[in-house]
């Protein structure tokens, strides 16, 4: 791309960044998502660090304002009055000062802390920032590792789908068959009003997602008891190994600020975590699978969550073949990384999460590849992103067969991504 090519997408991407920018937090997008989303978030800083990097800390800290006494870090905070969105604070009820949700997201906020840190110009700034932000995301981090696995085996558990951040991925469906739908109370979606339902979950599995948030409410929100309550518990390697690569972040974050005890402890959770997802591995697929640990089997299910761990410093047997995994990919879907093997039956190109492209996804899995030196996938990876971006602007997510842009449309952390993708990476 030439130098004015460049310069042109990234200024259309701190537009997009701008427009969705609330002052202390940003929104994904307006219309469909008007309040602040907890990976949304701390993916978007490194984005916004690239022209005001206190901007970036600020959208982080505001984050951590509304952690949970308890240590979780809810999925959304919801700042002000919206009525676009289903569900919202009046049927969480959480009880929270500030209203927000009552489940969490992928626990991402350790690696972005420390590449902000890392590429800090104000470096005083940043590691008063940094060391505040800390016991923070320690504090998460032992949260998970206390209530996501209660027998101690160092992997963790969502137990509603939008924890993983991948909502409606076919991962979930025969562990969704064990969620019940009686007594799910009347309501209206509003998701459908702003993005085409054909490219959206079902009613059904709407039913599934109200009912798992029903019955925790129901517990109290107490999450000491929610994990053994749900019937819906599924270790995903994606979301593990996001929390896996965190911690490792946060020990080299926090010995570099001269905090020993924070650094020891999260090496240790990183190095447990990273010897058990061993269990998840896929000889057949060419990638780690999902584990339902309600049946205790393995979910047979070629997701983009089992090629996510490349994220983490994973063996490099292992990296090697999700980087052939990914070219293998590239063979059937014009553009990479398909959230679902197209192979599969059950593969479909427009919704959510069972087959499109989501370019969050795409930079974690580049960034794991090229660490782990596979810079041929991880080029085709960023090529992709960036084809995307510039046939079809900056989407929610993308069609990996035609390219079309789908769900909603002026994404922050899509705009995010291109700025990383067009400044680090190319
Ligand atoms: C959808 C995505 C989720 C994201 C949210 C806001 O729910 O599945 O990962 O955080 O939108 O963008």
């Amino acid at each position: 791309m030439t130098a004015s090519a460049t310069s042109d997408i990234i200024a259309r991407a701190v537009e997009v960044l701008k427009e969705n920018d609330q002052g202390a937090y940003t929104i994904p997008t307006k219309g469909l998502y008007p309040f602040q989303w907890n990976w949304d978030s701390c993916l978007t800083a490194l984005g916004l660090a690239h022209y005001d990097e206190a901007r970036a800390w600020t959208e982080i800290e505001t984050l951590f304002a509304h952690q949970w006494p308890d240590g979780m870090v809810p999925h959304i905070v919801f700042h002000v009055w919206n009525d676009g969105y289903f569900p919202g604070p009046e049927v969480w009820r959480t009880g929270r000062p500030t209203a927000t949700s009552g489940i969490t997201q992928p626990a991402v906020a350790g690696f972005a802390v420390r590449r902000l840190f890392d590429r800090a110009k104000d470096k005083k700034s940043a590691a008063d920032r940094a060391r505040a932000l800390l016991p923070k995301i320690d504090a998460w981090h032992r949260w998970f590792y206390e209530n996501r696995d209660p027998t101690g085996e160092g992997l963790v558990a969502i137990i509603h789908p939008w924890e993983s951040g991948r909502d409606n991925s076919i991962d979930w469906d025969d562990a969704f068959e064990r969620v019940p739908t009686e007594g799910v109370e009347p309501y209206t979606r509003r998701d459908t009003l702003h993005a085409d339902p054909a490219h959206r979950p079902t009613r059904e599995q709407y039913d599934r997602y109200i009912w798992l948030l029903q019955h925790f409410r129901g517990l109290g929100w107490d999450n000491a008891r929610l994990h053994d309550a749900s019937p819906f518990q599924v270790v995903d390697p994606g979301f593990n190994a996001i929390l896996i690569r965190a911690a490792a972040d946060l020990a080299e974050l926090a010995e570099a600020l001269g905090e020993t005890g924070i650094a020891g402890a999260n090496r240790a959770r990183a190095q447990k975590g990273l010897a058990a997802m061993e269990r998840l591995w896929s000889d057949a697929q060419g990638q780690y699978l999902c584990l339902d640990r309600v049946t205790g089997k393995l979910i047979d299910s070629a997701s983009v969550g089992g090629i996510l761990p490349a994220f983490a410093a994973i063996p490099e047997a292992r990296a090697a073949t999700l980087a052939t995994t990914v070219e293998r990919l590239a063979g059937k879907a014009r553009y990479v990384v398909p959230s679902h093997d197209p192979d599969d039956p059950r593969f479909d190109a427009k919704r959510y999460w069972r087959g499109p492209v989501w370019l969050v996804v795409n930079y974690m899995i580049a960034d794991g590849l090229a660490a782990a030196g596979h810079h041929d996938a991880a080029r085709r990876i960023t090529q992709s992103s960036l084809d995307l971006i510039r046939e079809s602007g900056f989407a929610e997510y993308y069609d990996p067969l035609a390219g079309d842009p789908l769900g909603g449309g002026r994404f922050t952390w899509t705009a995010a991504m291109v700025i990383e993708f067009l400044r680090h990476t190319s």
